[in-house]
């Protein structure tokens, strides 16, 4: 990777599940005697051509049963980290689906301590200053969201907001109107991924009924004039991931992809990685297949950046620092 891609940059859509790489869930199946559908690296890897959403998360939940101990995820947290900072980030907000791993059994304290603790020496070893997102899946119900949450709060787990993720198709916004509103209660901020694969007004409705801050993809919203109007004028931070949409078929080449529209329509885009070991890359690779793609220039990259700093959670300081 050349160094003209490293500007500081902060990733805000990031799954730290979905920075399993293959050779660490081979690794992590044999440490915890665990055997796998596909015990080999090349077995695995034909498992990585995805047709949609569905098919991905079928692989994503599957491959989260290597792990089990608190060290597991840790190692996990920590080898993002080390690719991230390799990649230019300096700030990264981290979503985990704590469904998934209570519904196989693991504690919620196991997940949460484990990353965590890789997660409070980031700063100090990689440079990355860090927040912790709870993101809830929205396949499953809403009572079963509300009493995970309760329960994150109740073990003061240092999350700073929650989040909405997993099938989208199916699982409108409107079937977590009191999740968001707990949530704000509580002090938490919110996002929410909308307009990936579902329509443009799921975008509307995660913004009117849910009162999210950020959107996670919302690249259909271009299928709408008048939403694109109200992102414009809000500067609502909509978290593109350009090797996942590819990936996922949201769109059917990168050349097809709406950035360039978006950016022109004034919307306050930035750029992350999403699942980036599934998906072909961490920030620096999403980055190279842009400029290679659309040949975007110094000032584009450095309003991409921008446009991640400003939209993050983190703290002023952190940002005037970072800006
Ligand atoms: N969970 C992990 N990655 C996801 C994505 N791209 N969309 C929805 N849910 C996800
Ligand atoms: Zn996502």
């Amino acid at each position: 990777m050349t160094t003209e891609f490293l500007l500081p940059t902060a990733e805000l859509h990031l799954h730290i599940e979905g920075t399993l790489e293959p050779e660490l869930i081979l690794e992590l199946a044999a440490r915890n005697g665990i055997a796998l559908p596909h015990p080999t690296l090349a077995d695995l890897r034909a498992q990585y051509e995805f047709t949609d959403l569905q098919h991905f998360l079928d692989l994503y939940y599957a491959n989260m049963a290597v792990l089990v101990t608190e060290a597991d995820f840790a190692d996990m947290t920590r080898a993002y980290l080390l690719r991230a900072q390799a990649s230019g980030v300096r700030h990264a907000e981290i979503m985990f689906d704590p469904q998934a791993h209570l519904g196989r059994g693991i504690p919620l304290s196991t997940a949460v301590r484990g990353i965590s603790s890789a997660l409070a020496s980031s700063q100090d070893e990689f440079g990355i200053s860090t927040a912790l997102i709870a993101a809830f899946l929205r396949d499953q119900s809403e009572e079963s969201a509300l009493a995970v949450l309760e329960e994150l709060l109740a073990m003061g787990a240092p999350i700073i907001g929650i989040g909405l993720d997993s099938a989208e198709v199916g699982n409108p916004p409107s079937k977590f109107i009191r999740l968001f509103e707990r949530a704000r209660a509580a002090g938490l901020r919110r996002v929410a991924h909308a307009g990936e694969e579902g329509p443009p007004s799921h975008v509307w409705d995660t913004l009117d009924l849910l009162g999210v801050e950020r959107i996670d993809h919302g690249i259909r919203s271009v299928e709408d004039s008048m939403l694109v109007r109200r992102l414009a004028a809000d500067q609502v931070p909509l978290t593109v991931c350009p090797l996942s949409n590819v990936r996922l078929r949201a769109v059917d080449t990168l050349a097809a992809h709406p950035l360039p529209q978006m950016l022109a329509s004034g919307l306050n885009v930035c750029i992350n990685s999403d699942d980036p070991a599934y998906f072909g890359g961490y920030m620096g690779e999403n980055f190279q297949s842009l400029v290679a793609e659309f040949g975007l220039d110094v000032d584009a990259l450095e309003l991409l950046a921008g446009n991640s700093i400003r939209s993050s959670f983190a703290p002023e300081a952190r940002k005037a620092q970072l800006l």
